[in-house]
């Protein structure tokens, strides 16, 4: 079998170093960096079932964590999942790639195999592997409990520079292509109207995909 491809994150190596760091920061300042969990949380009922797919040093699990909701947290940079267990211990972090959460993989955890929310925010989807960004979406819309839905949110301009510059209509069609429908767009997490910098978009399954 062919290697899988690496994503955008892998490629940018040591540039993208400066996330674990300037977040460890940011939480050791008292700083606020809930600002997408919170909107996430107002998105499900108590207890629900939620899925960090990209969870990285694990601020947005850990905090919907602490509010009771059963979460799953999917990372697969292994520096950064050593991250997430030293700074949030009561976080269970499954070191895979979207791609790589199989029903399997879901069901050996012992956690939830379908989810009320998927959270894929903080450029997750700007740094996946290239050629595989529709599959990505695919995989996510199949972890869709029944009336589930997917947050997502990436820059426009002025993001990190190792990651996959995007337009609105670029990602309006891979979502269409992986069987999903556009809920809600804003442009931020405090659901400011859209802009050009920033893209908080709410999805959930079509009823009736191609794909
Ligand atoms: C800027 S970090 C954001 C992390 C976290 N979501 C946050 O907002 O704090 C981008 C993350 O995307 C993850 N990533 C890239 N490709 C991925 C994939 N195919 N599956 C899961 N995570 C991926 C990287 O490992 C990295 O942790």
């Amino acid at each position: 079998m062919a290697d899988a491809p690496l994503s955008r994150w892998e490629r940018g190596g040591e540039k993208n170093l400066g996330y674990g760091r300037r977040f460890a920061e940011l939480v050791s300042s008292g700083a606020d960096v809930d600002g997408e969990a919170r909107l996430a949380d107002t998105l499900v009922a108590r207890r629900a079932r939620i899925l960090d797919a990209g969870s990285g040093m694990g601020r947005v699990a850990a905090y919907l964590h602490d509010r009771g909701h059963r979460v799953v947290a999917a990372e697969p940079d292994l520096s950064l999942v050593e991250q997430s267990r030293r700074t949030y211990p009561q976080v269970e972090v499954l070191p895979q790639d979207i791609l790589g959460l199989t029903d399997e993989v879901l069901s050996a955890a012992g956690g939830p195999a379908e989810f009320d929310l998927v959270v894929c925010v903080g450029n997750v989807i700007a740094f996946v592997a290239e050629g595989t960004e529709v599959a990505v979406l695919i995989r996510l819309r199949q972890l869709l409990a029944p009336g589930g839905r997917i947050l997502v949110g990436f820059h426009l301009q002025g993001g990190p520079e190792t990651a996959r510059r995007m337009t609105l209509d670029q990602f309006a069609s891979e979502v269409g292509e992986a069987g999903l429908v556009v809920e809600h767009r804003f442009g931020g997490y405090d659901l400011r109207p859209v802009d050009d910098q920033y893209a908080v978009w709410l999805l959930c399954a079509d009823p009736d995909p191609a794909r």
